[in-house]
């Protein structure tokens, strides 16, 4: 089958690691007798340079007449002055927004072969697999009124957590679904002690939870979340959150699979089905690294498992995704390793040399 690819590089390690993961849909398409067509676009610092603007148009227009858009990651020290009137995140945010992409799915699972690596004793992140849904375009980082300003008192700036039913009803929706396809458990994160927006947000989930009486429908607040995802985090199965919560409770929870640099993300606009295509973008959720960027260092493994989502989601090829999958414990299993998950005795490998070894072992 024949696909239209939106590359959109960005700033940093961004196109170190996404050049890897072309090299292995390269090898997909060759083993599988596909074929992936690549057009690259600007977004972020990198198109701030060159156009003055974070997400240009034409970028935004590729990227609509793609069939799925992969990117690397955006942001660096260079675009960083909080003066500035443009910064490379809002390129970021800005096409989460236009391209509707409510839904960010984050799975977070422990390769067995990693189980060392982690800050965390073994027994802990043994069996971790879980599915963590972030809420990508309301919540604090779009409500509104979003700005700073002077009063008499002084400086002032304010941000607003605003979300309404069909933006609750639509993700928690996605949660419980993907549930169904899980271990039936959707565990929903809110600060519903204290939020009104999670008030909403609580009652929002019970009432769709009347569609799905199958799955486990639990509420947890977010700070007992990050407290439990550390202390027995095979607890949870599908876990349904806002946005800013979802962030912050990813970062945390890729610590779980060892480290940043292995957790893939998909960002949706619609409910995800088996055996249905649905355009998305997909990136690594690690930022763009800039004191690595160039270097051979950073670890593709993240946006190369990004890839197979992408495969699965956008273009219905689970067998081409699982592949990739299988392709990347392999490499692991072989004992390759970057910086970030290196451990004593094995092979430390650079960026293109873990992309070269992924991609060799992919096998239809
Ligand atoms: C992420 C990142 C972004 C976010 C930044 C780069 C704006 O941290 O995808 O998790 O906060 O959404
Ligand atoms: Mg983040």
């Amino acid at each position: 089958m024949k696909f239209k690819i939106a590359v959109l590089p960005g700033d940093g390690v961004g196109p170190d690691v996404v050049m890897e993961a072309q090299r292995v849909l390269d090898e997909v398409a060759k083993r599988f007798g596909h074929s992936f067509e690549y057009s690259t676009g600007h977004i972020g610092g990198a198109a701030i340079d060159k156009t003055g603007e974070a997400l240009p148009g034409a970028t935004l227009a590729l990227c609509r007449k793609s069939d799925a858009v992969l990117l690397g990651a955006v942001g660096g020290p260079k675009w960083d002055d909080p003066r500035a009137k443009v910064r490379p995140e809002d390129g970021l945010l800005a096409i989460r927004k236009e391209l509707g992409l409510f839904a960010n799915l984050r799975p977070v699972k422990m390769f067995k072969v990693l189980e060392d690596s982690t800050s965390l004793k073994p027994e802990v992140v043994r069996n971790v697999d879980m599915l963590v849904i972030r809420e990508l375009t309301g919540g604090l980082y779009f409500g509104k009124p979003k700005k700073r300003w002077t009063t008499a008192g002084g400086r002032r700036a304010v941000d607003s957590m605003s979300y309404t039913e069909q933006e609750i009803e639509r993700i928690v929706r996605v949660g419980f679904e993907l549930a169904m396809a899980r271990r039936r458990k959707l565990t929903s994160v809110d600060k519903a002690n204290v939020l009104e927006s999670s008030r909403l947000w609580r009652t929002v989930a019970a009432e769709v939870h009347a569609n799905y009486p199958d799955v486990e429908l639990e509420n947890m607040l977010v700070d007992a979340c990050a407290m439990r995802l550390i202390q027995k985090p095979t607890y949870f199965d599908v876990v349904v959150t806002e946005n800013t919560f979802g962030d912050i409770l990813t970062d945390e929870a890729s610590m779980l699979a060892g480290s940043m640099g292995m957790l893939p993300s998909a960002s949706l606009a619609e409910v995800p089905r088996a055996g249905v295509k649905s355009f998305g973008m997909y990136e690594p959720i690690h930022g763009s690294a800039p004191k690595r960027a160039g270097l051979n260092m950073a670890n593709p493994i993240a946006t190369i498992l990004t890839s197979a989502m992408m495969l699965r989601y956008s273009m219905a090829l689970e067998a081409e995704a699982q592949a990739v999958e299988k392709a990347v414990l392999d490499a692991l299993v072989a004992g390759y390793r970057t910086y970030d998950i290196m451990e004593d005795g094995k092979t430390k490998v650079g960026t293109w040399e873990m992309g070269d070894v992924i991609a060799r072992a992919i096998e239809a």
